[in-house]
């Protein structure tokens, strides 16, 4: 595959577990040649009959055009990290979330391979300019953050971390489209990147209300339903796995994130209670490991502003610091999280007013200033860009009204007449000049229009 002037022919990843077998799949699916490494061969057996088990149904529903046994024959597994990275272009990095583990694997790549191969790694959680740190190539270490299961996840957070090139950055953002996912770029190294930081202050702050027994968790859940959410804050904990979420909202926190663990989680923890895995979290479920959508009754008494508030500010955050941009977050929270819109878009729908108010409000009841609404949502205030309610938030909102061959976009004081022929180039007919003509004259007497 050609990434620019860059050619990956040939990829490595490293650990063949839950998260390294789905990226090999990606990659051989995409025409890849690619070497999987892991420490025994029995796991390798494991993931290789996963991988050819799930493209047999790829493969059965048409999702793929190759044949199962043409794209298996594309990976090679290996039992030593030397032998596996000794001419490929770029190593994926997937062994357990252990800072020591990694950095040792981290040495032996660079030891090893080219010193033009790109080393990235599918941490979640682990800073990647200390894992660059151990490389004699800081400037080709990045973090490439797939997400479970990687070949039905749309999205990969590509990771700069301190040191790496803009050359590199530009290559692996090439890289992932071309292996058919959408990259977000996360500008800066931060604990939890983008979708995890947004994801557990909506989890946390469901806990801590239940907790202080505001609301109850079926009310929750079903009030997350209720706006779309895929799943309630407490069915995603569950499936996620209490003690997951629990490292990674500690993680983070030991990190530098404004955060406080809901110590509901660890009482869990500590009774094995650890959601699907379990058999039991908050939810029951018909035996460890076997997932059941909860029935949830739907209940209306919570509020939904109060419990995306803080999602929101994270997001907020993470736009005012230059982390990503205002589209990448909304589509971080589209492929990520599942929500069937953008966290701003829920933002601007819900008011400004109203998340500042919420986010005052969970301030009060708990007395922490984790809550406190970030700098761009005050100045929001200020300008009165409440939202939809206002035409401006995060995005900019028009009436709109289509004629035939225009559209004339309506936002007092402010009007705009569009030429809508796409299928003729929009070149000007007589009916396009008598629509004009119509709307000039209704606009110019509109007296909302200045
Ligand atoms: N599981 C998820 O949902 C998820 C999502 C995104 C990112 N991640 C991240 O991906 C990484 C891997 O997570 P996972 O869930 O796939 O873990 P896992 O435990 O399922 O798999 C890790 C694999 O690495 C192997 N391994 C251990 N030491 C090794 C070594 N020295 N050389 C080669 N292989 C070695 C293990 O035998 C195991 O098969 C972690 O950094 C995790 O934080 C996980």
């Amino acid at each position: 595959m050609f990434v620019g002037v860059f050619m990956v022919k040939k990829v490595t990843v490293v650990g063949a577990g839950t998260m390294g077998h789905g990226i090999a799949e990606v990659l051989a699916i995409n025409g890849i040649k690619t070497n999987l490494v892991d420490v025994k061969e029995d796991i390798l057996k494991g993931a290789m009959e996963k991988i050819g088990w799930s493209l047999r149904k790829l493969y059965e529903k048409g999702k793929i055009g190759r044949s199962p046994d043409e794209i298996m024959a594309l990976i090679s597994t290996f039992t030593s990290i030397k032998e596996a990275v000794r001419d490929v272009d770029l190593v994926i990095e997937a062994v357990p979330e252990i800072f020591e583990l990694k950095k040792q694997v981290f040495r032996e790549i660079d030891a090893n391979s080219r010193p033009d191969t790109i080393i990235a790694t599918n941490t979640s959680s682990i800073p990647i300019s200390e894992l660059a740190s151990c490389t004699n190539r800081p400037d080709k270490v990045l973090g490439l953050h797939f997400f479970n299961p990687p070949v039905v996840m749309q999205l990969v957070e590509v990771v700069r971390g301190k040191d790496t090139s803009d050359e590199i950055v530009k290559q692996m953002i090439e890289f992932v489209r071309g292996i058919g996912k959408r990259p977000v770029l996360v500008r800066k190294d931060i604990p939890g990147f983008i979708v995890n930081r947004i994801m557990i202050r909506l989890l946390n702050t469901a806990c801590i209300l239940v907790k202080r027994g505001i609301y109850s968790i079926e009310e929750v859940d079903s009030a997350l339903r209720k706006i779309g959410l895929p799943m309630g804050a407490f069915e995603l904990s569950d499936y996620i796995g209490i003690d997951v979420l629990y490292f990674i909202i500690d993680s983070v926190r030991s990190r530098g994130m404004a955060i406080e663990p809901c110590q509901v989680f660890k009482e869990m923890m500590d009774k094995g209670k650890l959601g699907v895995k379990s058999g039991e979290g908050f939810y029951k479920y018909p035996s460890p490991g076997t997932y059941k959508k909860p029935d949830i009754t739907a209940l209306d008494r919570a509020d939904p502003a109060l419990l995306i508030s803080p999602a929101v500010n994270e997001a907020s955050y993470l736009l005012r610091e230059g982390i990503s941009s205002l589209q990448e977050i909304n589509e971080a929270t589209i492929l990520g999280l599942g929500y069937p819109k953008g966290i701003f878009q829920y933002a601007d729908e819900m008011g400004i007013d109203t998340i500042v108010n919420s986010l005052k409000k969970l301030n009060e009841i708990t007395g922490s200033t984790e809550f406190s609404p970030d700098p761009i949502l005050l100045r929001m205030l200020e300008l009165g860009r409440t939202g939809t309610k206002s035409g401006f938030g995060f995005h900019e909102y028009f009436q709109e009204n289509q004629m035939e061959t225009i559209k004339i976009l309506y936002r007092p004081p402010v009007a705009v007449i569009q030429l809508n022929r796409p299928e003729k180039l929009n070149s000007i007919s007589r009916k396009m000049l008598d629509e004009i003509k119509k709307a000039l004259i209704d606009l110019s007497s509109d007296e909302n229009i200045r």
